[in-house]
């Protein structure tokens, strides 16, 4: 539907309306005319319509929007469960009555207004991912309403973790994870990334364990246990983000640091030590840094996600302490979202490819302008690999292939594939191609500056760029083919790598069986180079094949989870027993979804393995985020 009104849109912004009227006999010809309803339809009625609507909340801000969330929990680590208040602070519309609230997983004890009324509401039935729609009877002067409620063992953002799960193992931890549709698990809120709302919180905690969130941070612990937090740019609620436990910062520069566990942080610091040297680089490409500090919290093994942009304090999975800096592409990621994503946020998450496609292209323009255009083409050579197979996934499932994404009666969950990011960062690239660096950049920053603090659809996204980038003669940008189709558009050009070559080089003459592993020349390889190697590694090896590999390179028993990873992919369908306990003790430690979400999918195609994929799974699987465990229990009872 949108698409057809797109095309609409889009046939009449070519035809010069402002001139036509401007002839004032045209005009007044036009106001007696039949042809004038039509027009209000056209231009009134039609982008109305047009308005964003998200399947995935159950709000109606054209009648009642938050403004303002003030957050007041207690967090009790018996009973896993946080505790307290929001009080909501509304934008009324003319007449309205009613406010719509998301929530899911959420015990709601009573809610009242800001005169003091109790105020009548009701919860909608249960529905699968979108929770239970909470409907508010405001009275004609309430201005604010405050919802009294807790936390349940169900609410699916947060993760309590025992203190065996940590680093110290001494204290317990507490982290959230609010995207795509999760914070309505842990806040009564407006869950919509079109819906933007300022923000404070007051925490209270065990007096030894320090509070986090996505607002202006403490850097010690404080006395009585209690946390003040502000955040007063607009943001949508899947950024609003909480972490507790035992955890010290360390200041890296003037306006970045990093926090984590006692005995991780000098590690973490040391291996963020570029971070300010990455803000100064985006800020040199696409304008001012707008949130003040930039700091990453450096989670526990079982965060579900590489990275998460939540606003002034990234959160971040240890398995990008690599001990080299190898891994830093992902802070890169994670701070281009203080653009696109937090500052300029799709307005569903059908749109999701603005924040990520956006995201990855910035990434990369970072790391190039930081390390180098043969670093960045690595990392451009690998996400293409990802699409590619990505791609090949989704081959029975073509529509999921299209930038635009259509969610409805699903999670939004299931658009975090590779098409949003990589796909997403080609269509970018083909652009920049088309246009030039120079051209371009000066697009992407006007788009910044144009909508920040907005939350735009795809549709907004185009007319923009085709209102703003002019294109040289005879130039055209296949928006429609891009956005609106499945696959690659024919003719578009494949990243390369010259450092890749020479791997490539090298891996042959290995593969020949010419040269034995302990005569490759792999003199200064990166992390990104030995990814290379492993991924195009044979699919078939013979156990002295693999042995010695391993005997020279060590991959088993790499400290880089990037390259251990990719090492058990080659191995689990060549029965390398050598590497199984290695294998089992990382996905009993890593939560991270992007890792074991694959390798147990290898596991259960392998013969040999798939009983010992489920029996690890089983054990494995209360150490795990509510999110990973989502994805792999649709994994194993699909099996
Ligand atoms: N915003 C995403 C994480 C996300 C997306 C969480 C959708 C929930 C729903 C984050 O910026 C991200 O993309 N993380 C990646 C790392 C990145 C380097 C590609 C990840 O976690 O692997
Ligand atoms: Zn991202």
């Amino acid at each position: 539907m949108e698409q057809v009104f797109s095309k609409v849109l889009s046939l009449f912004s070519k035809i010069d309306l402002t001139k036509l009227v401007e002839q004032a006999s045209l005009w007044r010809l036009f106001c007696f005319h039949p042809m004038r309803l039509s027009f209000y339809l056209l231009f009134f009625l039609f982008p109305a319509l047009m308005l964003a609507h998200d399947t995935h909340s159950c709000a109606k801000p054209q009648e009642v929007a938050v403004r303002h969330l003030a957050l007041k929990l207690t967090v009790d680590f018996e009973k896993k469960i946080a505790s307290g208040s929001a009080q909501l602070q509304l934008d009324r519309k003319q007449g309205s009555k009613e406010l719509w609230v998301d929530t899911r997983q959420l015990n709601i004890q009573s809610i009242t207004d800001d005169l003091g009324n109790k105020l009548k509401f009701d919860l909608q039935s249960d529905k699968p991912w979108l929770g239970k729609a909470l409907r508010i009877e405001l009275n004609d002067l309430s201005k604010s309403v405050t919802i009294f409620y807790a936390t349940t063992s169900e609410s699916a953002a947060l993760q309590w973790l025992n203190p065996e799960q940590t680093e110290g193992k001494k204290h317990p931890f507490l982290f959230t994870q609010g995207q795509a549709i999760l914070s309505r698990t842990w806040i009564p809120i407006q869950d919509s990334p079109g819906i933007r709302f300022t923000w404070e919180a007051e925490i209270t905690t065990p007096k030894e364990l320090m509070v986090v969130m996505s607002g202006n941070n403490p850097q010690e612990r404080s006395e009585n246990g209690v946390y003040k937090f502000r955040m007063n740019q607009p943001v949508p609620a899947y950024l609003v983000a909480l972490a507790v436990g035992d955890l010290q910062f360390i200041s890296l520069s003037e306006r970045t640091g990093v926090y984590a566990e006692p005995s991780m942080a000098p590690r973490a610091a040391s291996e963020l030590a570029d971070m300010e040297k990455m803000l100064v680089a985006a800020e040199a490409l696409y304008g001012k840094y707008q949130w003040g500090r930039y700091d990453v919290i450096v989670l526990p093994p079982s965060f579900p996600f590489g990275g998460m942009e939540n606003p002034r304090l990234t959160f971040a999975t240890p398995t990008i302490i690599a001990g080299d800096r190898s891994l830093t592409s992902l802070i890169a990621h994670e701070l281009a979202h203080s653009w696109s994503g937090n500052l300029v946020t799709n307005a569903t998450w059908d749109d999701f490819w603005l924040n990520e496609g956006f995201t990855v292209y910035f990434e990369r323009r970072i790391m190039e302008s930081l390390y180098g255009k043969d670093y960045s083409d690595m990392l451009a050579v690998l996400g293409y690999q990802d699409l590619i197979e990505t791609l090949e996934d989704l081959k029975d499932h073509p529509e999921d292939t299209r930038l635009k994404l259509s969610l409805e009666n699903r999670d939004a969950d299931d658009g975090m594939t590779d098409i949003a990011y990589e796909k997403g960062c080609l269509f970018l690239v083909s652009i920049e191609k088309k246009v030039g660096r120079d051209a371009f950049d000066a697009f992407v920053k006007s788009y910044f500056k144009e909508y920040a603090f907005k939350s735009i659809t795809t549709e907004e996204f185009l007319k923009y760029l085709s209102r703003q980038l002019k294109l040289p003669e005879g130039v055209q940008l296949q928006t429609n083919e891009w956005i609106y189709s499945a696959g690659i558009p024919a003719g578009t050009s494949t990243p390369k790598s010259a450092r890749f070559e020479q791997v490539d080089a090298v891996l042959a003459s290995w593969v020949s069986g010419n040269t034995p592993s302990v005569g490759l020349v792999v003199d200064g390889w990166t992390t990104h180079e030995w990814l290379q190697f492993i991924r195009h590694l044979p699919e078939t090896m013979t156990q002295e094949q693999m042995k010695e590999l391993d005997a020279t390179f060590g991959f088993t028993r790499s400290g880089n989870s990037e390259i251990q990873f990719a090492w058990f992919m080659a191995v689990i369908p060549n029965a390398f027993l050598q590497a199984d306990n290695s294998l089992e003790s990382f996905l009993k430690k890593v939560g991270r979804r992007k890792f074991v979400l694959p390798l147990y999918t290898a596991m259960l195609k392998n013969e040999r393995l798939s009983a010992k994929a489920k029996e690890i799974y089983q054990s494995a699987r209360s150490g795990y985020h509510a999110v990973t465990v989502q994805t792999l229990d649709e994994l194993f009872s699909s099996k």
